[in-house]
């Protein structure tokens, strides 16, 4: 790679042993990427924590957080002293939820070892949002910002619905970057990268949250890790929507990046989605496919009785709260079933200000913060079947937590947490 005068002074070391092994790491990376160069970054969004109980075990056996980064976001077995961040960085969602813990299943040492990392990583300078929905809390690029993101939600929304620029990251690079500054040049930082590859035509109006979850799941299992340009959209969709059409496409398949002509930042047009590039396929999304879909999204569900609703699949917004809090008032969770609902800390203040935080108390559910299920493998103990209107944690459930698991709209969830069984259906 070609290096700026910046970039070859800390691998030569002038500004500390920590940022030469975060940039001889960003070398190798780069390298292997076929990058050419760097770009600067002043937005990534990582994790530096230690909240599994290998990482914990480590930061014990090898002296502290300092050697969890090393190891971990540096790629050094030399424990090196962290300094702070150069640019600015947020955390992404973590293990438990330390208000919840006791409910969670988490023994109060961990607890109490996780505080310790959260201040570790706030000392290091970071935003503790906390949080794989980062954009709906305050850290939201600009058109055309280099950023460093972890988390695939994450990404495909600021790539598509901000027009920001990141490629998926892990939990090294988006490390590394965070003392750096740098991120390699290539991926979704360039022109070309970002234009369409497949056009989707929509047949059939998509409206509901849950539509838009199955559009997704459908649309990411076709194009993989491409970029699909989606037209035929009557009603531009809220950022509820999009959070949950991005979080199905990037887990059915690997969407990154897509456009919805005339409505997102970068396809004004058909023409200006894809550029001088012609689409290497063409496919129509109508009931048929939304069927596909949905039976997709329920394949592992069998048993109607439901134990645990998990709402919250990106984080949810506090209007999603709010249209919960609707469904839910003045009502009881059924005494077979649990109801979590997963939002970032900083919307659950605003829940409790309005009130929506009593009456999901009320109504005997939990408004949790900080992780999710699929995550932090935290559910009710003895789970046996689970309902989400989230078609990523519907696909991600099962395969982690080896339960069953229903997928519909979140009326449907909020049905089956109130009665114990689930009757949701495709309309
Ligand atoms: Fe967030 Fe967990 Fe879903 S991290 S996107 S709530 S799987």
């Amino acid at each position: 790679m070609k290096l700026a005068a910046d970039e070859q002074a800390m691998l030569d070391g002038k500004q500390g042993k920590a940022k030469q092994k975060a940039m001889d790491l960003l070398v190798r990376y780069g390298e292997a990427l076929g990058a050419e160069r760097f770009v600067d970054t002043n937005n990534v969004c990582g994790t530096v924590g230690a909240s599994t109980p290998f990482l914990r075990e480590y930061s014990s056996r090898h002296g502290g957080m300092d050697a969890v980064f090393s190891e971990f976001n540096l790629d050094s077995a030399e424990v090196v002293e962290i300094p702070k961040v150069s640019v600015y960085s947020s955390h992404l969602q973590q293990g438990i939820d330390p208000e919840h813990a006791e409910r969670q299943g988490i023994a109060v040492e961990i607890v109490n070892f996780h505080r310790k990392g959260e201040a570790y990583a706030a000392g290091l300078g970071l935003q503790m949002l906390n949080t794989c929905a980062p954009y709906t809390v305050g850290n939201v690029p600009a058109l055309g910002e280099h950023c460093a993101w972890m988390e695939s939600s994450a990404v495909i929304y600021i790539n598509s619905v901000l027009g920001a620029r990141t490629n998926a990251e892990g939990r090294e690079s988006a490390g590394c970057a965070m003392l750096t500054g740098k991120i390699p040049y290539w991926g979704y930082h360039i022109d070309e990268n970002r234009l369409g590859t497949h056009h989707v035509e929509l047949g059939i109006e998509v409206e509901s949250t849950a539509d838009w979850g199955l559009l997704g799941y459908y649309i990411g299992e076709v194009v993989q890790d491409r970029v699909p340009v989606i037209t035929g959209v009557k009603h531009a969709p809220d950022l509820a929507r999009l959070k949950h059409f991005g979080a199905a496409a990037a887990s059915s398949g690997g969407v990154e990046m897509y456009h919805l002509v005339g409505i997102t930042p970068e396809a004004p047009t058909l023409e200006a989605a894809f550029g001088r590039k012609q689409p290497v396929m063409r496919f129509s999304y109508g009931k048929a496919e939304r069927r596909k879909a949905y039976e997709r999204a329920n394949v592992t569900a069998k048993n109607p009785n439901v134990d645990f609703i998990m709402l919250g699949c990106p984080h949810y917004t506090l209007e999603q709260i709010g249209d919960v809090c609707r469904l839910l008032e003045g009502k009881r969770v059924h005494e077979n079933s649990e109801l979590w609902i997963f939002t970032p800390r900083q919307t659950k203040l605003l829940a409790d200000q309005k009130g929506y935080s009593k009456i999901i108390a009320d109504a005997g559910a939990h408004l949790m913060s900080d992780t999710c299920s699929a995550l932090g493998r935290v559910i009710p103990k003895g789970t046996k079947v689970a309902a989400a209107d989230s078609a990523k944690q519907s696909h991600y459930l099962p395969a982690i937590m080896g339960i069953e698991c229903w997928f519909g709209t979140t009326a449907d969830c909020v049905d089956a947490a109130l009665t114990g069984r689930w009757s949701g259906g495709l309309e």
